[in-house]
């Protein structure tokens, strides 16, 4: 008998990937999202990938008597992965109580009923966001949490702390947390990939969006940082790679490997890459001149971050297997592919 697995934001960037990995190992894996910054063709992707389609509910989170609802119909549900979150850092600075509403009420409606119903397993979708500007590099998962920069990056910090207090009070209830780094690429079939609704604010996106003549010009946010080349560096994980790591972390949980109720994993490659590396790296693979400007500075960018993965490739065994010119050849054929660019 399959285990039951729900995905919130399952049609999301990340969520729809895992949902492809879990159903590839037979996990019967049920998706719920408001589709507030996905689409439900993204279903049909997953069906075409992997010939099941999954099951699929529209789902308010900051709605109580729904999400209540919800699981009184799926109270046989063996673990939750939880990626359902607004994560646009600007945006949250200009409406911090949408994503303090958004983020810590979806999360506490899915805890109280995870409780409610005794589901046993959290795999929680969370961020370097969370250690700010690192004073050590690459960071470990025992760097110091700094101040947040965003009401973003403090919404996923309390969220941590609702997490890590809960499977204190709760004998039957653990938890992985993951720090993402920047999830990029595309699943290699080029049927999934990152759909930002509206303009987008992360830079692969927007270096794809840029090459399909759907915006004119990228702009690289400075390149007066103190790296080699003056540009940002961060530590670019392919998506595939990351859904990967959602399913070691799950199976720790489920066969009980868990040495503590509450694990914390940095999921990332451990190696930087400025922006200027990722432009020229997209040209390279993808035999495209890209048309960029550099400009000024974005507000809140952190200067340099990777990760350190080791806790992770040792206890998770868990290693990341694309390069940067797969997610770099991956985002681009997505994007030719949801366009229908011909090249
Ligand atoms: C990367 C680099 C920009 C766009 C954020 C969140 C993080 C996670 C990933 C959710 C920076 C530069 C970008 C552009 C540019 N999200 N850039 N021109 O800010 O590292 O991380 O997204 O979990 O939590 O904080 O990602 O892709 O926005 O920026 O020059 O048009 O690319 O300045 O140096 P970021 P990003």
């Amino acid at each position: 008998m399959s285990k039951k697995i729900l995905i919130t934001g399952g049609t999301g960037y990340i969520g729809s990937h895992t949902a492809v990995e879990l159903i590839q190992k037979n996990y019967e894996v049920f998706l719920v999202d408001n589709f507030s910054n996905s689409h439900s063709s993204v279903l049909q992707g997953i069906k075409r990938i992997t010939q099941i389609e999954p099951h699929f509910t529209k789902l308010e989170l900051t709605d109580k008597q729904a999400v209540a609802e919800y699981f009184a119909d799926h109270h046989d549900l063996d673990a939750v992965i939880h990626f359902a979150a607004l994560k646009a850092v600007g945006e949250s600075v200009e409406k911090p109580l949408l994503y303090y509403q958004n983020n810590l009420i979806s999360l506490l409606h899915l805890l109280e009923n995870m409780i409610e119903y005794q589901i046993p397993y959290l795999v929680f979708s969370s961020s370097c966001t969370v250690y700010g500007e690192p004073d050590k590099l690459p960071i470990k998962e025992t760097a110091p949490i700094k101040p947040a920069l965003s009401p973003y990056g403090n919404t996923k910090q309390i969220s941590e702390e609702i997490i890590v207090d809960l499977t204190k009070a709760e004998d039957n209830f653990s938890a992985i947390l993951l720090r993402y780094f920047n999830p990029i690429g595309a699943h290699p079939s080029g049927l999934i990939g990152e759909l930002p609704i509206g303009i987008p604010n992360n830079l692969v996106p927007y270096i794809t969006q840029t090459a399909a003549g759907i915006r004119d010009v990228l702009r690289i946010f400075g390149d007066d940082y103190d790296t080699p080349d003056g540009t940002c560096i961060r530590d670019y994980i392919h998506v595939v790679d990351l859904a990967k790591a959602h399913i070691a972390a799950l199976e720790r949980l489920i066969n009980a490997e868990n040495e503590s109720n509450c694990e914390v994993f940095n999921i990332g490659t451990g190696r930087g890459h400025s922006v200027l590396e990722i432009v020229h790296t997209f040209e390279k693979v993808n035999h495209i001149k890209l048309n960029y400007i550099i400009d000024d500075r974005r507000e809140g960018d952190v200067e340099k971050v990777w990760a350190d993965n080791t806790k992770a490739q040792k206890i998770l065994q868990w290693k990341p297997q694309f390069t940067i010119e797969d997610a770099l050849r991956d985002a681009w054929q997505w994007e030719k592919n949801y366009r229908g660019i011909k090249t």
